[in-house]
């Protein structure tokens, strides 16, 4: 199982322009198979599978 928990990503943290584009997401993925998310353009699919990259 590969398990996504309580990701978050901001951008100019701690700034006045501070911008939260994953808020406390959270997801779980067999180890095999093939996943495909799916969602409006920009609707951030890429940076939440950049998170669970950057905190492996
Ligand atoms: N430098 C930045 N500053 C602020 N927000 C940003 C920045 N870079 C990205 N974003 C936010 O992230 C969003 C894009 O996220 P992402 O690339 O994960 O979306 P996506 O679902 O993969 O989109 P697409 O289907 O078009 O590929 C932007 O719409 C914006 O809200
Ligand atoms: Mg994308």
């Amino acid at each position: 199982m590969i398990t996504l928990e309580k990701v978050n990503k901001y951008f100019n943290r701690r700034k006045r322009n501070e911008i939260h584009i994953i808020n406390n997401t959270s997801l779980q993925f067999e180890d095999t198979g093939l996943v495909a998310l799916l969602g409006a353009s920009g609707s951030r699919k890429n940076y939440f599978v950049k998170c669970h990259w950057w905190t492996r």
